[in-house]
C-alpha cells in the first residue's frame, strides 16, 4: 500500500517535472513553470521522507538545506546567478560523489553474483560523473567571480594529459570491479583523485566566451550524476529527474553553441581547438572614440524613425532596464518604430535580458532575437547599446585571430548611428578589445547605464512636457 502511494506520488512529480521544463520554454509561461517544478520537487520530498529511515536527521537535513537555499537564493543578484547555477551543479557532483562512496562501502540492497559487478558499474560511472561536475563546477565558478582568469587557461601538452587521465582512469575499472579487500576502496579513491583533476583541467581550458555553453553542459553533468546517483540508490524518481536535466542541458548547450558557432565537441572536450599560442590575441587597435552627451542622444532619439536598443550585462547590473522601458513607451508613443535585439548570449545566462525586459513589461513582439533583426539594422537610424559589448565586437566577423572569431554578434556598426552606453573603454567577459567604439559612427556615452538612461528619459519627458505646453498655448 505504502509502495504505491509512493509509486503513484513519483509518476505525479516526473509529470510535474516534465511540465515544468515545457512551462519554462517560453517567458510567458516561466512562471506557470517555475511552480510546477515547485510543486513537483516537495511531492518527491514529502514521498521520499515517507519511505526512509531516521526521520531527525533527514529532518534536520532538509530543514538546514531549505533554510541555506532560501536565503542565498533571495540574496543573489541576477548577475550573479550563472554562480550560484555552477555552485548548485556542485553541490549535486558532490552528493553523487558521497553517494557512491556510501553505496560501496554499504549497499543499499543486498546483492549477490552479476548484480554486484553491475553496481560496482554504476558506482564508479556515478562517481566520475559526479567529482567531474563538482571541481570543474568550481572552477567555472572561480571563472566566473574572477579568482582564476577566465581566458582559456592551457597546461603544455595538455592533450597527452588528459587522454593519461581518461586511459588512467579506464585502467583503474579492472580492479575496481574485479578485486577484493582493501583494492577496489583504493582503486575508486585514486580514480576520483584523477578525475577530479580531469574536471579542472578541461575547465580551465575553456575560454571566457564559452562560459556560457560550459555551464550550461555542467547543468547537464549534474542531471548525468543524479540518474547515476539513482541507478545506485534504486530510485526512478532521480533517474528520471536526472534524465531530464541531463538531457535539457545537453540541448541547450548544443543550441547555445549554434547560436555562438562553436563545436559542441570542442567546448565538451575543453578547448580541443584552442592553442596555447594562437588563440587570445587580437590585432591591437587603432584610433580615439567620440564620447556624447544626453543632449546630442536625445536630439538623435527625437531624429530618429526606428531604433533598435540592444542590452547586455551592463544593464543587469546597472538595472537600467525600467529606465531603458519608459524611454521604449516615449517614442512608441512618438509614433517611432523601437525593438529589442537580443544575443543568445547577453548577459550571464541564457535568457537573462529576457528576463529583464519582462520584468520592466516590455511587450514580447518587440523583443527580437539576433537572426531576426540582425538584417533589418543597416536600415535602423539609431542603436542604442546599453551594456553590451563582446555581442556587438565587429572583430567576432572581422578578425580571425581574435578569440572571438566566427561567432555570431549584432551587427549593430550597420546602422546609421551607434549609441554604446557603458562607463568606459575596457574590455567585456571574454577580455577581448572592441573596435567598435573607435567606428565613426559609433558615439561612447560614458557613465553607469541607469544614471545615463534616466537622463535621457528626463529630457524626453521635458522636451514632450514643453512640446504639450506649446500646443495647449496655440
Ligand atoms: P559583456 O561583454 O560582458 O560586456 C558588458 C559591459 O557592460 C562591460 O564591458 C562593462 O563596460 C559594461 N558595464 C558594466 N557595468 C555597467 C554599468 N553599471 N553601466 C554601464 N555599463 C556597464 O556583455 P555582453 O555583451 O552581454 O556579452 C556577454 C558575455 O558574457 C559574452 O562574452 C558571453 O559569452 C559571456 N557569458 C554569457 C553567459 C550567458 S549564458 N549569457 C554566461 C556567462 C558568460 P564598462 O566596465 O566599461 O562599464
Amino acid at each position: 500500500m505504502e509502495n504505491n502511494l509512493v509509486t503513484t506520488a513519483y509518476i505525479a512529480a516526473s509529470a510535474l517535472f516534465i511540465l515544468s521544463l515545457a512551462g519554462l520554454s517560453q517567458p510567458e509561461s516561466a512562471k506557470r513553470g517555475n511552480l510546477l517544478g515547485m510543486v513537483g520537487m516537495a511531492v518527491a520530498f514529502i514521498a521520499t521522507a515517507a519511505i526512509s529511515q531516521g526521520y531527525p536527521i533527514q529532518l534536520g537535513s532538509i530543514g538546514l538545506g531549505v533554510m541555506v537555499g532560501a536565503l542565498a537564493a533571495s540574496r543573489v543578484a541576477m548577475t550573479d546567478m550563472p554562480e550560484m547555477v555552477a555552485l548548485l551543479n556542485s553541490f549535486v557532483g558532490l552528493a553523487a560523489v558521497l553517494v557512491g562512496f556510501a553505496e560501496y562501502l554499504q549497499p543499499s540492497a543486498a546483492l549477490v553474483g552479476a548484480d554486484v559487478i553491475i553496481h560496482r558499474v554504476e558506482i564508479f560511472v556515478g562517481v566520475f560523473i559526479g567529482i567531474v561536475t563538482f571541481t570543474g563546477s568550481m572552477v567555472a565558478v572561480a571563472k566566473l567571480r574572477g579568482w582564476v582568469p577566465s581566458r582559456a587557461v592551457l597546461l603544455p601538452a595538455r592533450h597527452v594529459i588528459t587522454l593519461g587521465m581518461l586511459g588512467a582512469i579506464a585502467v583503474l575499472g579492472a580492479p575496481f570491479l574485479t578485486a577484493t579487500g582493501t583494492t577496489p576502496l583504493m582503486a575508486l579513491g585514486a580514480m576520483t583523485a584523477i578525475a577530479a583533476s580531469f574536471g579542472i583541467v578541461i575547465v580551465l581550458a575553456i575560454g571566457g566566451a564559452d562560459m556560457a555553453v560550459v555551464i550550461s553542459l555542467l547543468n547537464s553533468y549534474s542531471g548525468l550524476a543524479s540518474a547515476a546517483a539513482g541507478f545506485m540508490l534504486n530510485n526512478d524518481l532521480l533517474i528520471i529527474t536526472g534524465a531530464l536535466v541531463g538531457s535539457s542541458g545537453a540541448i541547450l548547450s548544443y543550441i547555445m553553441c549554434k547560436g555562438m558557432n562553436r563545436s559542441f565537441i570542442n567546448v565538451v572536450l575543453g578547448g580541443f581547438g584552442e592553442t596555447a599560442s594562437g588563440a587570445g590575441q587580437a590585432a591591437a587597435l587603432e584610433g580615439s572614440a567620440t564620447s556624447t552627451t544626453t543632449g546630442e542622444v536625445v536630439d538623435l532619439l527625437a531624429n530618429a524613425q526606428s531604433v533598435v536598443i540592444v542590452p547586455g550585462y551592463g544593464m543587469a547590473v546597472a538595472q537600467a532596464q525600467h529606465a531603458v522601458a519608459e524611454i521604449t513607451r516615449m517614442l512608441r508613443a512618438q509614433g517611432k518604430q523601437v525593438r529589442f535585439g537580443i544575443h543568445p548570449v547577453a548577459g550571464r545566462m541564457p535568457g537573462h535580458m529576457n528576463v529583464l525586459l519582462a520584468e520592466a513589461n516590455v511587450p514580447y513582439d518587440i523583443v527580437l532575437e539576433m537572426d531576426e533583426i540582425n538584417d533589418d539594422l543597416a536600415a535602423t537610424d539609431v542603436v542604442l547599446v546599453v551594456g553590451a559589448n563582446d555581442t556587438v565586437n565587429p572583430s567576432a566577423k572581422n578578425d580571425p585571430t581574435s578569440p572571438i572569431a566566427g561567432m555570431p554578434v549584432m551587427e549593430v556598426w550597420e546602422a546609421g548611428t551607434v549609441v554604446v552606453l557603458k562607463r568606459s573603454l575596457s574590455s567585456g567577459y571574454a577580455g577581448v578589445e572592441n573596435p567598435l567604439f573607435f567606428n565613426d559612427n559609433t558615439l561612447m556615452f560614458f557613465g553607469d547605464a541607469k544614471t545615463n538612461v534616466n537622463g535621457i528619459l528626463a529630457q524626453l519627458s521635458t522636451a514632450k512636457t514643453t512640446a504639450a505646453a506649446a500646443l495647449s498655448a496655440a
